[in-house]
This record gives C-alpha cells, structure tokens and sequence, in this order.
C-alpha cells in the first residue's frame, strides 16, 4: 500500500493550496471593487461630484452615486488607478504660489479683494461639437462653483461654430443636450479657432441680451477656471478699458484666459469683420486687434502668476508652475478628463 501515503499527501497539499487561494480571493476582492469605483469617479460625468445632490434632493433613498465615495478606511491607501488614470497623480499644492500675484505686487493680499464690491462676470467656453464627456465635467464643476460664489456673479456658456461636417446625428445629439442644460451657443460661421471665431464671439457677447455683467471672458475646455478667485482678483481692477490676463510681450493675453471690460466687447462688435485682422491665432488677432484700434485707452493688466500650465505637466514648461495654491485662477492644459481629478480634489471636494 505504499502508493496510498503520497496520495494523501497530495491530497492534503492540494486542499492547503484551495484554502490558501480561496482566502487570498476573498480578502482581496474588496479592495479590487474599490478601485474600479474610483476608476469610474470621472467616466461617469454627473455622478462625478458628490456635493451637488444634497441640494436637489432631500428625499431618504439611498443615491446610487454615493457608492463612488470612498470607503475612508482605505482612502490613506494610494487608489490603484488602472488605464489613463496613473499618469495623473495629484496637483502638487502649497499655501502661497511660489510668485507674487498682479494684486500682491501692490501690496494687497488675497484676503483683502473680499473688501471690493463683487463683480457680474460672464464666461464663454470654446469648445466643439463632439466633445460630450468634458462639457458635462465642466459644466457639473461649474454649477458648483456657481452655487458656492459669495457676492459675486459668473455665468457661463459653451461656445461652438457650427461644425464642417454636420451629420443629422450629431445635431440631434447636440440639440437634446441644449434641451437638457440649454448652455450651447452656436456662433454664426464655421467652426474654427483660428480664422474668425474671435470676432464672431466677442460679438455674440456683446449683443447678447441678458447680457449685465462687468467682465467677458474668453476660455478653452482645457482650462479649469476658478470662479471665485477670478472674481476676487477683478473686483479691485477697472470696469471700463480693460484687457486682463496672462500677457505675452507682445502685448496679447494667452487665450486661456482673456477677460474684457463689457464696453471693450462692444467696441469690437460695432467694427465691421476684417478678415486680415482676425485670420491667425485667436489670442494673438485679439491682442492686435486692441492694439490697432484702442491702444491709447486700453488699460492692461498682466496676472503672470496665478494663470499657469498644469504643475503635473512638466513638458508646458512656458508659463508653468510648480504647484498650485488655494489663490490660483486658472489651470491649463487638461487634456483629459482623467487630469481633471486632481482639479476636484483640490477646488471641489475639499471645499466642503
Ligand atoms: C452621463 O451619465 C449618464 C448616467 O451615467 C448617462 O446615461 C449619460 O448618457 C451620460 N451622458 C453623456 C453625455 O456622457
Ligand atoms: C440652446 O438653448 C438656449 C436656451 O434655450 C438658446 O438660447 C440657444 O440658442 C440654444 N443653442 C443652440 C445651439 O441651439
Ligand atoms: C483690414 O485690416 C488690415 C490690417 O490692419 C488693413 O490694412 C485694411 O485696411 C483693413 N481693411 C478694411 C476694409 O478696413
Ligand atoms: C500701446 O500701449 C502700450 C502700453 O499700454 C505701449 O507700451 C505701446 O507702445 C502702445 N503701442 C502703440 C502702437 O501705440
């Protein structure tokens, strides 16, 4: 019977490996779960961020979104994020930028822009057609910075041309989600950044009807811009004759971020369109454009400090910070939506 002991043996054996693999499955499992909820924070856009339920809601039953918060037990532990998502750690994040802001160079502190009377600021997104998934992240985080605004006043839209290739589908796409959010506006020409859509827009701007505000901004759907300290960084600046922004020398504002007084707009849309003046880059046909016909009014200030390329992104040297600060205006170049994580850990959630 000597062939019977090696059997039990691997009996034995076989039956300590199951156990082990089976007790390995099932202590790892929720982990594993874990991770692909926040994998899914930024695919799924709405349910992207907790805060703005609370408010529509005050029904008991349970919210399916809330399984994406993360089980504080685990949250020290680093998420395994799978796919894009590692290649976007945190924003590196300090106090005080490692500059001085346009106000701070004055001697006013952050603190003391809350002593000036708020602003009505209107903000156009540039954006085109078939870009669904970022609007809605961008309009999600931008609801919420509207609704946590103190004083002052933003509002925003998206801005498109009307796309070259305009397939019934993508009309009837773009139509439904007009109906659902109503922020999209089609301007009057063809789609395209850098042969007139600047004209078309600061024109729009201008003539649009509801339009009350101080300030008109021009942006990109790859810039995050922070509502409330935009506003505070205006409030101390002049209402009329102003071109603010993150100024090249060769005095134009980066497109990023490119703010007007109302009455500067308005200057625009009552010029005819010059098709010399506004063909080449956006930012650079503004700047002209102002140089060439209101120069000696127009008043510029230059916030080299506080607009800046995304701190994880070392390869947008030019105009880059080394981390961003509880004061920062706008943050450029998020390219994807898995970059803009790090935006609403550091703006979005913490704020509450
Ligand atoms: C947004 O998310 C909802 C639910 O997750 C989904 O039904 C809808 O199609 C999504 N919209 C877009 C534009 O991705
Ligand atoms: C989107 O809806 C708004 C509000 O109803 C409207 O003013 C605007 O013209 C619409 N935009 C498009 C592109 O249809
Ligand atoms: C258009 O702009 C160019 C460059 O500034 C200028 O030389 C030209 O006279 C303008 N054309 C008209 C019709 O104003
Ligand atoms: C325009 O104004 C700026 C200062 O605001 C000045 O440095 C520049 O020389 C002016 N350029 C022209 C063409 O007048």
């Amino acid at each position: 019977m000597a062939s019977c002991r090696p059997s039990i043996l691997t009996i034995v054996i076989i039956s300590i490996i199951f156990l082990i693999i089976f007790y390995l499955e099932y202590t790892l499992t929720p982990q594993i779960a874990l991770t692909s909820n926040e994998n899914n924070i930024l695919e799924s856009n709405s349910t992207t961020i907790p805060k703005q339920k609370p408010k529509q809601t005050s029904s008991p039953t349970p919210n399916p979104t809330q399984i994406t918060k993360p089980n504080p037990k685990l949250k020290s532990k680093n998420p395994i994020l799978k796919g894009n998502n590692n290649k976007y750690g945190p924003i590196p994040f300090r106090e005080k930028m490692e500059c001085d802001s346009y106000h701070e160079k004055k001697g006013i502190s952050f603190k003391q822009l809350w002593n000036w009377s708020p602003v009505h600021i209107f903000i156009g997104i540039w954006t085109v057609a078939d870009k669904f998934e970022i609007r809605n992240l961008i309009r999600t985080l931008n609801k919420m910075q509207q609704t946590n605004l103190i004083g002052d006043k933003v509002d925003f839209k998206f801005i498109l041309g009307v796309p070259p290739e305009y397939t019934p589908e993508l009309k009837s796409q773009l139509t439904l989600e007009n109906k659902t959010y109503g922020d999209l506006i089609m301007l009057d020409n063809i789609e395209n950044m850098n042969h007139g859509k600047a004209y078309y827009y600061w024109k729009w701007v201008a003539g649009y009807s509801d339009m009350q505000y101080d300030y008109v901004v021009k942006t990109d759907d790859d810039a995050f811009v922070h509502f409330q300290n935009l506003a505070l960084n205006l409030r101390p600046l002049p209402r009329k004759h102003l071109f603010y922004g993150y100024e090249d020398p060769h005095l134009y504002v980066y497109g990023r971020l490119e703010v007007l007084s109302i009455d500067q707009a308005r200057v625009i849309a009552a010029s005819s369109f010059n098709q010399t003046e506004w063909d080449g880059p956006e930012d650079h046909c503004l700047g002209g454009w102002l140089l060439n016909h209101v120069n000696s009014t127009l008043i510029r200030v230059s916030e080299n400090c506080l607009i800046f390329n995304d701190p994880r992104n070392k390869k947008y040297r030019f105009t880059w910070r080394p981390w961003a600060s509880p004061n920062s205006i706008v943050i450029h170049r998020l390219k994807e939506i898995p970059a803009w994580k790090g935006v609403i850990d550091l703006y979005i959630s913490k704020n509450h």
